[in-house]
């Protein structure tokens, strides 16, 4: 199994890197991939060193699998050029995301829906997948008609520059890179990527349009606001969601504790929570502070915290490749 990692040295590459080594995923030739300013740079991956390659060298290396994680530009570019390669490329930009030619994936909740035909598949967006993980079990019981969404989002889902500037903002440097448009430490804003006509961010359209993608049912409604933080870590959500039957908190929680992928962590005697903090280099979804709303029949109030980094990008991309293998599909 070939393995390229194209965007080897960006923030999610490596963590791809370390998540397939973790893993143990079994790959007997890595090619990492990064732009031309960084061919010939070393990565080391399980102890040996790996010298970057550019995209061309890649493409006639003919990987299996291409791991993108690149921007978009760069996946809309060069994805179909590995595809016609024969590689199946799993790109973790936003480029083929709403795509009806291509597939959404998070393995927790539509795996099935991949074949041996599907030679560019898209991770969603770091926000949705740690939602879907578990809203798909609560559908399937007790059918969502709605969801309403607020996030509180890390500075690593924006990259490296981010998280520069949240560290100097600590030291009293005001002058250096500015990932936002703002002051981002001791403050929150309320706004991630940039605003479309109707006045929501496209992060927000991403999850409401991802999640029915995904969820494979047009008919579920879903509003979001979707807000940075001055965190590392993970991704914060506060989720309600009406359901149209009756359900009962301790099912619930049953049902989330035995759901693969999920943590329950739920336990308020104990000021027990799920928290970015204890979220951090973690694969799984956490779920806590599952309660009923008192306000409307029919719906509950959760908190899901995942790390933006693994499962919000590396770890489902990954996974998605593991499913492949695992299913003769590549
Ligand atoms: P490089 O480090 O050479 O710029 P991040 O999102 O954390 O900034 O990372 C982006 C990743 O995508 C980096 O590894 C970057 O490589 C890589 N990249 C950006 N543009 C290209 C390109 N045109 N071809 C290949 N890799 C690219």
């Amino acid at each position: 199994m070939k393995i390229a990692v194209v965007g080897a040295t960006g923030l999610v590459g490596t963590v791809m890197l370390k998540v397939l080594e973790e893993r143990n995923f079994p790959l007997t030739e890595l090619i990492p991939v990064a732009s031309e300013k960084s061919v010939g740079k070393e990565i080391t991956f399980k102890g040996k060193p790996f010298k970057v390659v550019n995209m061309e060298t890649a493409i006639a290396m003919k990987p299996d699998v291409a791991l993108f994680s690149a921007g978009g530009s760069t996946s809309l570019k060069y994805a179909p050029l590995f595809a016609e390669a024969g590689t199946t490329v799993i790109d973790n930009s936003s480029a083929w995301r709403m795509d009806p030619s291509k597939k959404l994936i998070v393995p927790e909740v539509n795996a099935y829906e991949l074949s041996i035909d599907d030679k560019i598949i898209a991770n969603p967006n770091c926000s949705t997948i740690q939602m879907v993980v578990a809203l798909k079990p609560l559908h399937d019981k007790y059918r969502i008609k709605r969801v309403v969404v607020s996030t509180y989002q890390s500075v690593t889902g924006t990259g490296v520059k981010a998280v520069e500037q949240m560290m100097n903002e600590r030291q009293g440097i005001t002058d250096g890179a500015m990932a936002y448009p703002y002051q981002i430490d001791l403050n929150v804003i309320p706004q991630i990527d940039v605003f479309e006509a109707n006045g929501y961010t496209k992060e927000e359209m991403k999850m409401i349009k991802e999640t029915r993608k995904i969820m494979g049912d047009e008919s579920i409604r879903v509003t979001a606001t979707t807000v940075r933080i001055p965190v590392m870590g993970g991704h914060s959500e506060s989720v309600n969601i009406e359901f149209e039957n009756d359900f009962d908190v301790a099912d619930v929680k049953d049902l989330m504790a035995k759901t693969p992928g999920i943590i329950l962590e739920d336990d308020i005697d104990n000021l027990k929570y799920p928290m970015p903090k204890d979220a951090h280099e973690k694969d799984e979804v956490f779920v806590g502070r599952i309660r009923r709303d008192e306000s409307m029949p029919n719906t509950l109030n959760m908190w899901i915290v995942a790390d933006n980094l693994r499962k919000g990008a590396a770890t489902n991309a990954v996974q998605i490749a593991e499913f492949l293998l695992q299913k003769e599909l590549i």
